[in-house]
């Protein structure tokens, strides 16, 4: 029978519990997906002594379930983090960004050794790019770090939203992301971009996808 896009969610969110890890911290993303993750965490408290988060709502809602929320700053490693995607990989590359942090979810992503990434059938493609690729800028930087977007190919259009960090967001439509990691080199070498929405070169070394039938688990 078909599930909704929630109820797949949900399950993919469900199967990531496994990967909790008794008395580590445990790193948690941003999103919808993220959201069913942290809404079922209660039911592994015994084995969460402390959580990292990747966005201001997510730490609240982490709150919210009575659970500690500790500062990036004061961990040195992730054994496990826990994030969704908008668009994912065979390979495990993934776009990110769509609920605007990408910056944080990056930094989160590269001190982990294990990224577990959740997500519905939906997201899975064969090429990166339809969704429009978030780009994370310096709000002086924008006109400058758009034209260097267009000379790659891309239609870069201002969101109307401000990051955890103060920045803008520029959606770069138009995109067809053949090699991932080598892209993601070219945009973060643009002055004025503070992080890429490109999680290739640190992709996900776990992918659960839910779809109508089953939930999958992919390693890398
Ligand atoms: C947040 O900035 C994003 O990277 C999310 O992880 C991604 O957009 C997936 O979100 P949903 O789970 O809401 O689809």
């Amino acid at each position: 029978m078909a599930k909704g896009a929630d109820d797949k969610k949900r399950a993919a969110a469900e199967a990531a519990l496994v990967y909790v890890q008794a008395g580590a911290v445990l790193g948690v993303g941003t999103g919808s997906t993220v959201n069913h993750f942290i809404d079922l965490l209660p039911t592994v408290r015994d084995r969460i002594t402390a959580t990292a988060s990747s966005s201001v709502a997510s730490t609240e809602r982490l709150v919210a379930h009575g659970f500690t929320v500790i500062p990036l700053e004061d961990v040195d490693t992730i054994p496990v983090y826990v994030d969704g995607a908008d668009e994912v990989t065979d390979n495990l590359e993934m776009i990110k960004g769509g609920g605007g942090a990408l910056t944080r979810e990056k930094i989160v992503a590269a001190v982990s050794e294990t990224f577990v990434c959740i997500t519905d059938d939906s997201k899975c493609v064969d090429v990166l790019g339809t969704f429009p690729l978030p780009v994370e800028v310096i709000p002086m930087a924008q006109r400058h770090v758009a034209r260097q977007l267009e000379a790659l190919g891309g239609r870069p259009v201002l969101r109307d939203f401000i990051t955890d960090n103060g920045n803008i967001i520029l959606d770069v439509h138009g995109l067809r992301i053949a090699r991932p990691a080598e892209f993601e080199t070219q945009l973060d070498a643009i002055v004025g971009i503070v992080t890429n929405g490109l999680f290739a070169k640190r992709g996900a070394d776990v992918l659960i996808v839910a779809d109508d039938e089953r939930v999958e688990t992919i390693t890398r």
